[in-house]
């Protein structure tokens, strides 16, 4: 087996993290990229990158896309997780070696999330099918892309209307920026094979963090991003239960509901902490320490401006 995985093959790398995974790699220039998209996608990519435009749903298409690749990466939507059943098995009669799913966040071996979240439990399957056929699946746990949430208003602070819910009851939550997401992403699969073996053969779960923070700490940056003071807001005071319950809801109603998924993840990482060990493998990818100031006054900005 040679030690350095050189084909890597990228499902969704036209999405919001897809983007800085692909600029990560062609930056680290370790691997041959190939970028597997959607034929409505209307994205261009660098002349370095191959490119294989068809539809995900067909094994066909997938077959063909995934000859000779080492590594799948899948950095799809939400609403195409459903699709990474069939990845993993094409990515199997492929050769495949490591797969790394999408919907990164939540942890597979907190029984607590793949009990609670419908996608978590789907992973958690899709994990057992790639263990029995020898694939080293990494399931990468970085909790709240605090850039991207800030940026939409999906965090609890809603800009335009000075609005915030604050968790009363909340423990010290791990944030991570999608810099360094994706930047950790192109540094774990330039790791030789042995290595991602020794730490990902058994346990599917990589941890890394940009930072472990309360929600008291997060709001004190946004008003100081914001220039504004307390009073300046609604501030509604909740328990974590209450976002749990409210995402349970949700879930109930649509399993592929987004916001009760968020609500489900962000009451669970609330009422438990972390979730732990939070930042394990930032020291096996050589992350850099970021500044929490900076980052939230960029993400406040973004959302400023859409307003
Ligand atoms: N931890 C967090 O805080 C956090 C935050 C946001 C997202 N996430 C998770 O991270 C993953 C990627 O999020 P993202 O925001 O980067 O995704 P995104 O930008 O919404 O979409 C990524 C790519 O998925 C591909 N795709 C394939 N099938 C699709 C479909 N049916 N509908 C829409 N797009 C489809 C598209 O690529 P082509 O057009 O090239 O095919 C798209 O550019 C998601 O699974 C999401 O749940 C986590």
């Amino acid at each position: 087996m040679p030690e350095q995985l050189n084909n890597v093959a990228l499902v969704g790398a036209t999405g919001n993290i897809g983007r800085k995974v692909l600029a990560a790699l062609l930056e680290q220039n370790q691997h041959s990229i190939t970028a597997i998209t959607r034929a409505t996608s209307k994205a261009l990519f660098p002349p370095a990158v191959t490119v294989h435009r068809g539809d995900l749903k067909d094994p066909a298409f997938l077959r063909s896309s995934l000859a000779g690749q080492d590594i799948l990466v899948s950095l799809v939507a939400h609403d195409a997780l459903e699709d990474e059943a069939q990845f993993l098995e094409v990515a199997k009669q492929a050769g495949v070696k490591v797969f790394v799913p999408s919907d990164f966040g939540n942890p597979l071996s907190d029984q607590r999330f793949t009990g609670a979240i419908p996608s978590m439990k789907r992973k958690l399957e899709i994990a057992l099918r790639a263990r029995e056929a020898g694939i080293i699946m990494i399931n990468v746990v970085t909790s709240f892309w605090i850039d991207l949430m800030l940026e939409n208003d999906l965090l609890e602070y809603k800009f335009a209307q000075r609005q915030a819910t604050l968790y009363t009851d909340s423990l010290a939550a791990n944030v991570s920026t999608t810099n360094q997401v994706a930047l950790a992403i192109a540094r774990l699969l330039a790791l030789p094979y042995s290595t991602i073996c020794k730490h990902f053969e058994e346990e599917s779960d990589l941890h890394i963090s940009s930072f472990l923070v309360s929600q008291p700490d997060i709001f004190g940056m946004v008003l100081k991003a914001t220039r504004t003071r307390e009073q300046d807001w609604t501030i509604f005071r909740q328990r974590s239960e209450d976002l749990l319950s409210k995402g349970e809801a949700g879930i109930l109603i649509d399993q592929n509901d987004v916001q009760a998924m968020v609500d489900l993840s962000l009451g669970l990482t609330y009422k438990y902490g972390g979730p732990g060990p939070v930042g394990k493998h930032n020291a096996l990818l050589r992350l850099p320490r970021e500044d929490l100031e900076v980052v939230i006054k960029q993400a406040v900005q973004v959302a400023e401006s859409r307003h």
